[in-house]
């Protein structure tokens, strides 16, 4: 499922990112570059973070 749609970014893509070494919210986002546009993405990418950090 697509959660940033300005940057293409799924929320595997996310999961992926923390699986390879992102530790916040701000590395997924330097790495994917979510977020970086309109900003309306924002409080779910940064669900789906939490919520894949706290699974590991
Ligand atoms: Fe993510 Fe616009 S949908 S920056």
């Amino acid at each position: 499922m697509y959660v940033c749609l300005c940057q293409g970014v799924t929320d595997g893509q996310i999961r992926e990112a923390i699986y390879e070494g992102c530790c916040s919210y701000r590395d997924v986002r330097q790495a994917l570059g979510v977020g970086t546009q309109c900003g309306k993405c924002a409080s779910q990418a940064k669900q789906v973070t939490r919520e894949t950090l706290a699974k590991l």
